[in-house]
């Protein structure tokens, strides 16, 4: 139907520079440690959705068409050459792949020019950085949850083990720190950093189902509270910071950089919410990774939070985290009886406003186009 509105794919955008963005991670964690090698480059193997850096590089697009600082400072450049050579090389075993030179140039096409390009090579790199961290917190996250599979692959912890997984996810860190620190921008530096240290803080409160952990917890307006603090720190920090990241990379007003975030934090909510409701909703072959694990994990998210403040009785069960004979399937079919999903979803569609709202300043272009269509995917995502 040649009427039909063209719809947008947000990744076409920025397709150019996906196409690299894989084989720069790769580089970026390359180590002379054979087994440190393999372990940290197995979750690069399969697909991920890459929902981070794609959100990093639109964000980056559409605010270079936002207004911008009156400075004019040459942005430091990643591909710059090196002042002080070797520090990755020092103690090896190090990397053939992992010494400076290589690690401080950005991959691209031969036709490729920087100069023709508004989303800049520091940006770019943030982009990687940000899957980095992320890719890190999913090998501990396998870990923790006693995780089998991930991206319709056995997880990383399976298929080498704790000990390896952990280490990788510390190795991924370490490397996303230095190439943080060559972008040589301290208030980028700190705000990844905290991003770091809130995915810590929303793993502990998420240990624990409410503020102090009772017997038998009574639902209160904090309960969803709660919940969405542990929400934000554990998966909208990292979008959000980001998303700032690129704005202040790109050296945007104040205004720009605020509504970047505001993007990012509510998308980042809203991205959270989805996947607690596929987790009682999708199955785990479609999911890539186990379904109803959370609430096999003693974990009480949206659409049972929202099912607890009409069925009172749950209170006994999220206090003891769902540990009692036959407490999963109580709990699962009480969720499926209430209006809980209906709701997470809800909530999730207000955040998804409350992003497009945020940007609607932004000059139009089809950046910030992909931006928007980012929310729709997120809303209609089955994985
Ligand atoms: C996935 O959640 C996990 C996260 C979003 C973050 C996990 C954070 C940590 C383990 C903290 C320490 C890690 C680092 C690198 C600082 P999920 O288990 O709900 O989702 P899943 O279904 O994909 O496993
Ligand atoms: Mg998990
Ligand atoms: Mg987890």
């Amino acid at each position: 139907d040649p009427n039909a509105p063209i719809s947008l794919d947000p990744f076409r955008t920025v397709a150019k520079e996906m196409k690299f963005l894989t084989s720069n991670i790769r580089q970026l964690i390359g180590s002379g440690h054979p087994t440190l090698d393999t372990v940290s480059k197995y979750y690069t193997q399969s697909e991920g959705k890459y929902v981070r850096p794609m959100l990093v590089l639109l964000m980056s697009r559409a605010t270079a068409l936002a207004p911008k600082l009156p400075r004019d400072i040459s942005p430091y450049s990643v591909n710059s050459p090196l002042t002080r050579p070797g520090i990755l090389s020092d103690g090896n075993p190090s990397a053939p792949d992992g010494d400076l030179t290589r690690l401080s140039s950005i991959g691209h096409d031969a036709a490729y020019r920087p100069e023709d390009s508004d989303i800049l090579p520091s940006q770019r790199r943030l982009a990687e950085i940000t899957e980095l961290i992320h890719t890190a917190s999913l090998l501990h996250d396998d870990v923790i949850d006693h995780s089998i599979s991930r991206r319709s692959a056995p997880s990383a912890n399976i298929e080498f083990g704790n000990k390896m997984a952990v280490l990788a996810g510390d190795f991924l860190l370490g490397r996303a720190s230095v190439a943080l620190a060559r972008l040589r921008d301290p208030e980028v530096t700190e705000l990844l950093a905290t991003v770091i240290a809130n995915l810590v803080e929303g793993e502990f409160m998420q240990l624990k189902n409410t503020a102090r952990d009772e017997k038998n917890p009574a639902w209160t307006e904090d309960t969803v509270s709660y919940y969405l603090q542990k929400t934000y720190l554990k998966s909208a920090s990292l979008i959000s910071k980001s998303c700032r990241a690129a704005a202040i990379l790109g050296q945007s007003t104040p205004e720009v950089v605020e509504a970047a975030y505001l993007y990012g934090k509510n998308l980042g909510l809203a991205f959270q919410l989805v996947d607690d409701m596929l987790d009682y909703t999708i199955s785990g072959a479609e999911l890539g990774k186990p379904a109803g694990a959370d609430l096999e994990l003693g974990l009480a998210t949206a659409p049972l939070l929202f099912a607890w403040k009409d069925n009172k009785s749950l209170g006994k069960l999220v206090g003891r985290k769902f540990s009692g004979e036959g407490d999963v399937q109580t709990a699962r079919e009480i969720v499926s009886e209430s209006t809980g999903l209906e709701q997470t979803r809800a909530l999730a569609q207000e955040y998804v406003d409350k992003a497009i709202e945020a940007i609607s300043p932004f000059p139009d272009s089809e950046a910030k186009t992909g931006l928007i269509e980012m929310c729709t995917k997120v809303m209609k995502r089955r994985k």
